[in-house]
């Protein structure tokens, strides 16, 4: 099958990319609007982008009903300059799920979800307490692009609980913190444990003695 982007409608485009920009990492964001209320919800068009200095990217589309209308995540980093990344795990995952509901006005998703915060090491806004690592972010820049934005995010502070670091590196104990991935619209994720495999980088001059 092919698609013509130009004629497909937005909707389509969505559904393909995000099945095959896949396995995504979760970034579940807590942010704070200027009264100082905590909102949390969960973004998949994320990544790191750069670690000198170290920048994170999320994509953040507008409100489907109206494409003038900012998700709330996108509106409190815009107004505060700040959020808080936390790293989505296995035993998070439902309640990263409730995060993503579109509770009315004056509903928090934090308390729907149950999930209490703790304090953030540099910025304001707190990171959830129950999360084993997270990233503190400033805002960098927010890039407005038709109907979505991207946020450039500083990360200004990392945390981690210490059973996942290997101190040698510092490297993390991926194999251990049992991430989750999105890997389409249709509710689908992968789990990332048990499957680990290795494949160490090939210096050229062990390549090269190979082939002789
Ligand atoms: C796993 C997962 C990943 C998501 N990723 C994104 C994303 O990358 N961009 C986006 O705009 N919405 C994404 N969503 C939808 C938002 O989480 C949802 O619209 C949420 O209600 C926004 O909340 P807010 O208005 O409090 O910011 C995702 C939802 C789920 C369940």
């Amino acid at each position: 099958m092919k698609f013509d982007v130009e004629k497909a409608k937005p909707r389509e485009i969505y559904n393909l990319l995000i099945g095959l920009v896949a396995p995504r990492p979760i970034a579940l964001i807590t942010s704070m609007d200027e009264n100082g209320g905590l909102n949390a919800a969960p973004f998949s068009a994320y990544n790191y982008l750069c670690t000198d200095p170290p920048i994170v990217g999320i994509g953040v589309a507008n409100r489907p009903t109206d494409a003038l209308v900012p998700k709330d995540t996108a509106r409190n980093i815009r107004r505060t300059g700040e959020f808080v990344v936390n790293v989505v795990t296995e035993d998070l995952a439902q309640q990263m799920n409730i995060c993503a509901t579109d509770f009315p006005a004056g509903i928090s998703e934090l308390e729907m979800a149950n999930l209490e915060t703790a304090s953030s090491a540099v910025v304001k806004v707190p990171r959830i307490a129950s999360a084993h690592a997270a990233l503190e972010c400033i805002e960098h820049t927010t890039l407005e692009i038709g109907h979505s934005r991207i946020i450039l995010g500083r990360v200004v502070s990392i945390y981690i609980e210490d059973e996942y670091v290997d101190p040698a590196g510092p490297y993390v104990r991926a194999d251990q913190l049992h991430a989750i991935g999105r890997m389409n619209g249709m509710g689908s994720y992968v789990r990332t444990r048990d499957s680990f495999m290795n494949i160490p980088r090939i210096p050229y001059e062990v390549w090269k003695n190979g082939k002789e």
